[in-house]
């Protein structure tokens, strides 16, 4: 098995790539600080790992990396897409990056993969979205609405796949809170997972093709409420 990992420098998307690497699984690593690729590369010397700088804004450089590296590597087998964004107390300019990232970035991303898997007869794709795809927000109204994107998407591509027989598996990793560069200005965070344990729930999810996954696994609960509450409700929280 090869993989791609989007955005792997930092946080869940670096221990999912320390985790894959820990098993000799070649990978390619993608994201904007090329140093802490290298990094990982060095401390996994025995597995072969591609190291290759995107910004995931310029969507149509993305898709050609995506071009090179399924070249470099002789075709892979998983995409996951990790990248993303979210900034508290969000200005307009930042509401508007969180788009480019979080939804036009995953949809070329994503576009690029089903396209390639269907090519190529099968193949799987990852995106990390959140438990916030779940409800809007009065603190990160764009976040949310960004991760709502990606949910939707994959499912619509999940269905595209079962329909028309494409054989892609398409599996949307919703977490929690997770201990990261991106949460650590957050306040009145619970269930903090740590993201090497994020890391192993996501790799079991992906292994066993989940639809859908709730990281770590007790936050269904959360998102069973998150269904059932309305708005009124839900402005208390969020
Ligand atoms: N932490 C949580 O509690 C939590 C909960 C739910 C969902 N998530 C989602 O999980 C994913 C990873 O977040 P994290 O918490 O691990 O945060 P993080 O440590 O800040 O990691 C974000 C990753 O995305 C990459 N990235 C950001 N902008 C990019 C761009 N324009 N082009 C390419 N790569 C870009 C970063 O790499 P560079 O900056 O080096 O480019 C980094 O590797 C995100 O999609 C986030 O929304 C996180």
């Amino acid at each position: 098995m090869k993989i791609v990992i989007i955005g792997a420098t930092t946080g869940i998307g670096r221990s999912l790539a320390e985790l894959y690497a820990s098993k000799g699984i070649e990978m390619a690593i993608t994201g904007r600080r090329i140093a802490l690729l290298e990094e990982i590369k060095q401390t996994y010397p025995q597995t072969k790992i591609h190291v290759r700088s995107m910004d995931v804004i310029n969507y149509e450089e993305s898709r050609n990396i995506m071009d090179e590296l399924s070249l470099e590597l002789g075709g892979f087998d998983v995409v996951i897409i990790n990248a993303g964004v979210g900034f508290p107390k969000a200005t307009f300019i930042q509401e508007i990056e969180t788009v480019h990232i979080n939804v036009r970035g995953f949809l070329a991303l994503a576009h690029w993969s089903y396209q390639y898997f269907q090519q190529k007869g099968g193949g799987q794709i990852v995106g990390i979205s959140s438990l916030a795809s779940l409800s809007g927000s009065a603190y990160s109204p764009e976040y949310h609405a960004s991760k709502a994107f990606m949910a939707n998407y994959m499912s619509g591509l999940r269905m595209r796949s079962t329909k028309y027989k494409h054989g892609i598996a398409i599996t949307d990793i919703r977490p929690g809170f997770v201990d990261t560069p991106m949460t650590k200005q957050n306040k009145g965070m619970f269930w903090v997972s740590s993201p090497e344990k994020a890391a192993i729930q996501i790799k079991d999810a992906i292994d066993s093709k989940k639809k859908v996954a709730y990281i770590t696994k007790r936050y269904v609960l959360i998102a069973l409420i998150l269904k059932m509450i309305p708005e009124w409700l839900l402005e208390k929280v969020f």
